[in-house]
């Protein structure tokens, strides 16, 4: 092996990743006086949240009244029971307090003709306990998620968040169960660094690139979920996988939801908006998981459009183009760049496409990480927390309500901050590395590195993402999963013949892509396992062979171990917590999911 020479770096706190999460917990942990680094692999407004169009969920009730309690019995129902009470209670009740910060931050939401901040509707939100729809959907026309990313950014500069730049997480310094810094590769001159903090929170997204058609940055490749199934933890419900109706065919940019909250609707190719079969009373805007479902379905009787029948229409083309003008200008410019039409006219190609990973990192409301260890299934991981789409706290449950997800990075984000001002002393140094730390994180690199096998990244990451595209999809089966286990399995064995081509260490993008498939793979792997495992249909998981939800025996959470050498997964579970967190509103009783 080569030797290399670590560049050394104290702090109180690590945040790895500088999206909406991982910027909103640097700042907060800065506010409190805690010296804090944010290291990233691409430039803060670059993260992958500078893409969310749509909107943040708040119940603010500027356009009608609303409930915070109402805004929880949505996201319940839209996780189909798999989501924490306590944690949902704390994710709608903080919502409003999180937006109000963002306005006064200087994020600049749009505005109703009172001067308040516009809200629009949205997928499975509504008034009174699931009466109607409601406009919960706080927004910045349609680049709400660029809004907040800039003013984040801002705001931690404006409170001396160091930042790392465009360097890239290798692992987690783990000792005897703890966590105790973060190893990183610098990008742009080579070298290797090592971060000791008293506290690392990972804030690295999701791994919507272990899919062939995502809406995800090719950015978003989960490292911080890799690197904690390398330090042998679990992740948690990795089966949820959200497919969102409207990707760009061909393309799969996203087109927002708003564009449905503002009246746009979906036709197949007899021109029928079937919508009002599938979901009489919510119909285009029923929760994400029904929608895609209710598009494959189309699709595979024969009434998909297009010369393949393959894809479904999304006609935006009644709105006034002054309404598409102000309020979806974003999605008017990508619908012409990416499908080459004219919303004001043409409807809009698309189809479902993945989007967003309900599972991720266990955390508890506070951020800390969790593992099952000695009989506790809620032991917290000393110095570590995630949030954001790396963890799974977990709100979502089983599929993601649109609009919940910025909510969440701000929510918990904030959470984290306040969690770390409890916890990490100030002044004085985190421990010192110690010999024999990071070995193993320089023997995966420098494995990787020299790596001379007959297999390019490039081919190896294919197959995988045709395996999880083809095989654990909207709808599956056990031949699906049974198929889609044995091929990302050979995929995975094959990992020992990969080739970098590049040995150098400056600007290696085939390592760095090799690194990112190395922790895609991984995540595969637990993913189709989880999915396997699961025999019943919940939110995003959709088993053509156990059409029901089956609270009896799956109410719990699925908790995924990888053996990193073999890539053996095991399975374990969680009980879902079927309590609030205040008594100011009952545990949420299961009941069918009606539209
Ligand atoms: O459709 C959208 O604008 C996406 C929003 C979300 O995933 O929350």
């Amino acid at each position: 092996m080569a030797s290399y020479a670590f560049v050394d770096h104290a702090f109180d706190v690590v945040v790895v990743g500088a999206g909406g999460s991982g910027l909103r917990a640097a700042l907060g942990c800065a506010q409190a006086g805690l010296k804090t680094a944010c290291v990233s692999k691409v430039f803060p407004t670059r993260s992958h949240t500078v893409a969310a169009q749509g909107g943040i969920s708040a119940s603010l009730g500027n356009m009608s009244q609303d409930d915070w309690r109402w805004h929880m019995y949505d996201t319940v129902k839209g996780s189909d029971w798999l989501g924490d009470q306590d944690a949902i209670e704390y994710l709608c009740r903080n919502a409003p307090d999180a937006v109000y910060e963002l306005e006064h931050w200087g994020v600049p939401f749009s505005r109703t003709d009172e001067g308040r901040i516009y809200q629009r509707a949205f997928g499975g939100m509504t008034k009174n306990y699931g009466e109607g729809p409601i406009q919960r959907t706080c927004a910045a026309a349609d680049r709400t998620g660029h809004a907040i990313l800039h003013t984040l950014y801002g705001q931690s500069l404006r409170h001396s968040v160091e930042f790392f730049i465009e360097y890239f997480a290798l692992d987690l310094i783990m000792d005897d169960g703890a966590c105790k810094g973060v190893t990183a590769w610098k990008l742009d001159d080579g070298t290797l660094h090592r971060f000791s903090a008293k506290l690392v929170i990972l804030a690295t997204g999701g791994y919507g690139r272990a899919y062939f058609s995502c809406t995800s940055a090719h950015t978003c490749t989960g490292d911080g979920n890799a690197m904690v199934l390398r330090a042998g933890l679990p992740l948690q419900d990795m089966e949820f996988v959200q497919f969102h109706p409207t990707g760009i065919y061909g393309a799969g940019c996203l087109i927002t939801e708003g564009a449905r909250g503002e009246g746009g609707y979906l036709t197949n190719s007899e021109g029928e908006r079937f919508m009002e079969r599938y979901a009489p009373s919510a119909k285009d805007l029923a929760s994400r998981d029904v929608v895609s479902r209710a598009m494959t379905v189309e699709i595979r009787e024969g009434r998909g459009v297009g010369p393949n029948k393959d894809h479904i229409n999304l006609h935006l083309d009644h709105l006034d183009p002054k309404i598409l003008h102000e309020r979806l200008p974003g999605i008017s410019e990508s619908a012409k760049i990416f499908a080459g039409v004219d919303v004001t006219r043409q409807p809009i190609p698309v189809l479902p496409t993945v989007h967003y990973n309900m599972g991720g990192i266990p955390t508890n409301y506070h951020g800390e990480v969790l593992t099952k260890a000695g009989g506790d299934p809620d032991k917290v991981v000393p110095g570590l927390m995630a949030v954001g789409e790396a963890a799974c706290v977990s709100v979502h449950g089983a599929n993601r309500l649109g609009s919940n997800s910025l909510t969440d990075l701000v929510v918990f984000g904030r959470a984290a901050g306040l969690r770390a001002a409890e916890i990490v002393e100030k002044g004085g140094k985190p421990e010192e590395a110690k010999a024999g730390w990071t070995d193993s994180h320089l023997a995966r690199f420098d494995r990787l590195r020299h790596a001379d096998g007959g297999q390019p990244t490039a081919r190896l990451r294919l197959e995988m993402q045709r395996a999880m595209q083809e095989d654990v999809a909207v709808f599956r089966t056990k031949e699906t999963l049974d198929n889609g286990v044995a091929r990302i399995a050979a995929v995975y064995s094959q990992l020992g013949d990969v080739k970098v081509s590049d040995r150098g260490l400056i600007w290696n993008t085939d390592l760095m892509e090799t690194l990112e498939f190395d922790n895609l793979i991984g995540q595969a792997a637990v993913t189709v396992n989880s999915a396997a495992n699961r025999e019943e249909s919940r939110g995003a998981h959709a088993r053509e062979d156990f059409k029901d939800r089956n609270d009896k025996d799956w109410m719990k959470h699925t908790l995924a171990w990888i053996d990193a050498p073999t890539g053996k997964v095991s399975i374990d579970y969680r009980p879902v917590h079927a309590y609030t967190m205040t008594n100011e509103i009952a545990y949420i009783a299961p009941k069918a999911r009606v539209y």
